[in-house]
């Protein structure tokens, strides 16, 4: 049986969005069964108003429920920086999964990050490393990406990414664009995730 395989994203304004497509063609790559999800918005339109966005109000893709998680085998996370750290939204998604914490229900799965800054020291790493807790508390393994793609260690240009995961860079006011090496590392980080995962699927198909 393929890997069944959730990429679950947040995004007030697309560039994260796009890193999931991204994302979603590496995983398909490796044969995996791979479900596209959105992460339910939590503001009002008045605040997003103010924010100069909107587009979450409109998801492209289902929105994430606790159940679904339960039959996955594992969950690529895109979101972009809050403070450094993984955006409210997230937070209210896990906080409805104490039922499955309460019955172990994703132990034995497996989650990887990808997110999205402003700027480019403004959190990549310290978002993906404080969304851990997330996953330890349910049991869930996390998958980082390293450092084998070359494009993260690009030095002649700004590119986005790290060893935690793939990143983009939005610009304070959100006017850049995910790049092509961004966006190829997104693709790399869904194929090795596919492939990992696949490894466990098949291995314990056979146990
Ligand atoms: C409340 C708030 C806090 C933010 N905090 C940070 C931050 O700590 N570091 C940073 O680089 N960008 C920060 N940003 C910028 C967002 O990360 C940026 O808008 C996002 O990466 C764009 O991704 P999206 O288009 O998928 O929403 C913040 C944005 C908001 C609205």
């Amino acid at each position: 049986m393929p890997a069944k395989i959730g990429v679950i994203y947040y995004s007030t304004y697309g560039h994260v969005g796009q890193l999931a497509e991204a994302v979603q063609a590496g995983l398909e790559k490796t044969g995996a069964e791979v479900k596209m999800f959105q992460i339910q918005e939590t503001l009002s339109e008045e605040v997003l108003g103010k924010m100069y966005a909107g587009g979450s109000l409109k998801p492209k893709y289902p929105i994430i429920t606790p159940n679904d998680l339960k039959e996955l085998d594992g969950f690529l996370f895109g979101f972009p920086t809050r403070y450094g750290r993984a955006p409210a939204q997230v937070s209210a998604f896990f906080d409805q999964t104490g039922g499955l914490w309460a019955s172990g229900a994703l132990i034995g799965k497996f989650a990887g990050v990808f997110t999205s800054t402003g700027g480019q020291h403004g959190g990549q790493e310290t978002t993906a490393y404080t969304t851990i807790p997330f996953f330890v508390h349910h049991g869930i393994s996390f998958v980082p990406l390293g450092y084998a793609n070359a494009g993260l260690s690009v030095l002649d240009r700004v590119e986005g990414g790290a060893p935690w995961g793939a990143a983009t860079i939005a610009g304070g006011d959100g006017s850049r664009q995910p790049t092509e090496t961004e966006l190829s590392i997104c693709t790399y980080q869904g194929e090795e995730f596919g492939k990992h995962v696949g490894t466990f699927v098949r291995g314990k198909e056979l146990a």
